[in-house]
């Protein structure tokens, strides 16, 4: 039988490392190392609790899905999709519950994979009595406080980063209409980041929004929370850009390197955060070469700008994507199909973190900085 010098260089290599997980020197292959390489901090994918919402019913996948998520080297970080929100956590007032967020938490610290923790502040998926109740300004601003001490204290130590608001922001650049800013305006930004300051002083505290990736009005916008937040002598260290984006009609690499410095010039570091791409389905070779390209942009971006620090994908495989129930006819947005076969678009990614196609080699030098 005839293997290639490849394979028979792999099989030689004792087990593990040939799995890329030698443990003591850290994974040698995947996104996660090729990006570390890239001067980035990680590579990682957020990922969901089993059995839960978009996972249910998948249950068969799980054991491969678990090699690739855990085991193979892929990823050096995580996030829970849905387990830290504060539907979750504090359905009742003060009546937290951190169980589902512990199932992502324990499975990271037992992989060894980071965590960035999601998120405090956010209109959606928020408890309904936070809504349902008529607040004077004086109990929001200790419904706020209150459920951030407990929270980002309960998590203190284990999050390289809080999305410590999320979504704050219309299209336009204004606020967003949800109760915290009807009833406190802007101030309940500034008293969140305050608050979670003071909690975890060793997280990194984010802004996190969608589109955000090239500049517009909201990118405008999420610069002035930034502004306003340094003004007022409040902690922000990071802007969180979601990028869900769309394959058919992606910006260029040019404006996301763009858009990313409009952030780093103010001071804050960047992260590709929830990063997906999603397409009409169902997919073809033309969309699929439109997603590779779009990823390949995104990332190249990330890597060429000097404070831009890591990219995650919001899950990995592709029937465990929040996509296909929020957008109908759209899918097909992350790097594994259902047969768990690779995406193009994972060599887009490649190619972006080995500087192939974004023409530098600038290696920003920089992962030192990671876990400080
Ligand atoms: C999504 C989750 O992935 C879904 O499982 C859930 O049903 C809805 O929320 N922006 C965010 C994320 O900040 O929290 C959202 O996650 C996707 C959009």
């Amino acid at each position: 039988m005839y293997l290639p010098s490849s394979l028979l260089f792999l099989a030689s290599l004792p087990l593990g490392m040939a799995a890329g997980k030698g443990k003591g020197n850290g994974p040698k292959t995947g996104l996660h190392a090729l990006a570390k390489r890239a001067g980035l901090k990680y590579f990682g994918s957020a990922t969901d609790s089993p059995g839960q919402r978009e996972r249910a019913g998948y249950e068969d996948s799980y054991a491969q899905y678990d090699e690739i998520m855990w085991k193979s080297g892929e990823f050096g970080l995580t996030t829970p999709t849905n387990g830290q929100k504060w539907l979750f956590v504090e359905p009742e007032r003060g009546v937290f519950n951190f169980t589902e967020g512990d199932i992502v938490t324990d499975l990271a610290q037992k992989h060894g994979l980071t965590q960035r923790c999601h998120a405090l502040v956010w209109h959606s998926q928020l408890a309904p009595w936070v809504e349902e109740t008529e607040w004077t300004p004086e109990e929001l601003r200790q419904v706020i406080v209150d459920h951030i001490t407990e929270v980002a204290g309960y998590y203190k130590g284990k999050c390289y980063a809080w999305d410590v608001v999320n979504e704050a922001l219309n299209e336009d650049g204004t606020y967003r209409e949800s109760v915290f800013y009807n009833v406190l305006g802007e101030e309940y930004i500034k008293l969140a980041f305050e608050t979670a300051a003071k909690v975890d002083p060793h997280a990194k505290l984010y802004y996190n929004d969608y589109n955000l990736e090239s500049p517009s009005a909201k990118t405008k916008g999420a610069q002035r929370i930034v502004k306003m937040l340094k003004d007022a002598g409040i902690r922000i260290d990071g802007v969180g850009l979601q990028a869900h984006l769309i394959a058919e009609s992606h910006p260029t690499l040019d404006e996301h390197i763009a858009a990313i410095k409009g952030f780093t010039k103010l001071g804050v570091e960047v992260a590709l955060t929830e990063l997906d791409i999603r397409l009409q389905t169902p997919a073809n070779a033309t969309n699929l070469a439109q997603q590779k390209e779009a990823y390949k942009n995104v990332v190249g971006a990330c890597v060429q700008v000097c404070g831009c620090i890591g990219v995650e994908v919001w899950d990995f495989y592709d029937p465990f994507s929040w996509v296909p129930a929020v957008f109908p006819g759209e899918g097909a947005a992350l790097l594994w199909f259902e047969d768990f076969s690779k995406h193009p678009a994972y060599d887009g990614i490649v190619e972006a973190l080995t500087n192939r196609t974004t023409g530098g080699g600038k290696g920003k030098g920089k992962a030192n900085l990671w876990k400080a």
